[in-house]
């Protein structure tokens, strides 16, 4: 069955936000049946700033920490980015998550959760050119979540009805979007080495 890591978080702050959203995500996740939903902390995976020697599209992984977050970033077929907007971006904690990695993002597909003033849609517009450069397929449906009307107080969050509705459309495609790659990977070598212009 496909599987879709609801990537949590692009927010490893005390008091984040990114946690109680991307708990809303996979809790409406965990009532479809076409597809087996994992939330996955970037928090617990306590890395470092990118401290591999060799790039890695290379896949040349020697840290312990890095194995661990290739082999939690392999075993998907999808993912959904669960991100705040930082300064008009995504946070550095998520684009050092991504980075660290290469090949096990390659040829799957991404969706996106968002929450900002304007819905974190600057965030999601930074993310879909970071994923566009590990060759993963962006679906168009996102979700994005306004701290003024999706949120009280900017922290307690009371998502608006129809922002149900959306998920489960960015979820369609995703899932989609999932399984049509995991036929184009099967028969590939993960690690194979890839110039990078
Ligand atoms: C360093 C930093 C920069 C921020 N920059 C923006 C911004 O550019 N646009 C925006 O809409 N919100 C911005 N915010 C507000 C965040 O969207 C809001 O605090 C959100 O809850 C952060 O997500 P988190 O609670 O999961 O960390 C910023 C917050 C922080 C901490």
């Amino acid at each position: 069955m496909t599987r879709i890591g609801i990537i949590i978080i692009g927010s490893t702050r005390p008091g984040r936000n990114g946690e109680t959203v991307a708990r809303w995500v996979h809790e409406i996740a965990a009532q479809r049946d076409d597809a087996q939903y994992e939330l996955v902390d970037i928090k617990e995976f306590n890395l470092p700033h990118l401290d591999e020697m060799a790039p890695p599209s290379l896949g040349q992984y020697t840290q312990p920490h890095t194995l661990r977050w290739a082999e939690k970033i392999a075993s998907f077929d999808g993912y959904v980015f669960v991100t705040p907007e930082y300064n008009h971006s995504t946070s550095g904690a998520l684009k050092n998550a991504i980075d660290f990695l290469y090949a096990e993002w390659n040829n799957k597909a991404a969706g996106f959760v968002s929450y900002g003033s304007v819905g974190g849609a600057r965030a999601v517009e930074h993310l879909r050119l970071v994923v566009a450069e590990l060759q993963m397929a962006d679906v168009r449906a996102q979700v994005a979540l306004s701290l003024f009307t999706d949120f009280e107080n900017f922290s307690v969050f009371k998502p608006s009805e129809h922002q149900v509705g959306a998920v489960n459309t960015m979820l369609d495609q995703l899932v989609a979007w999932s399984g049509a790659l995991a036929t184009l990977r099967s028969g590939t070598t993960m690690a194979t080495p890839q110039s990078h212009a």
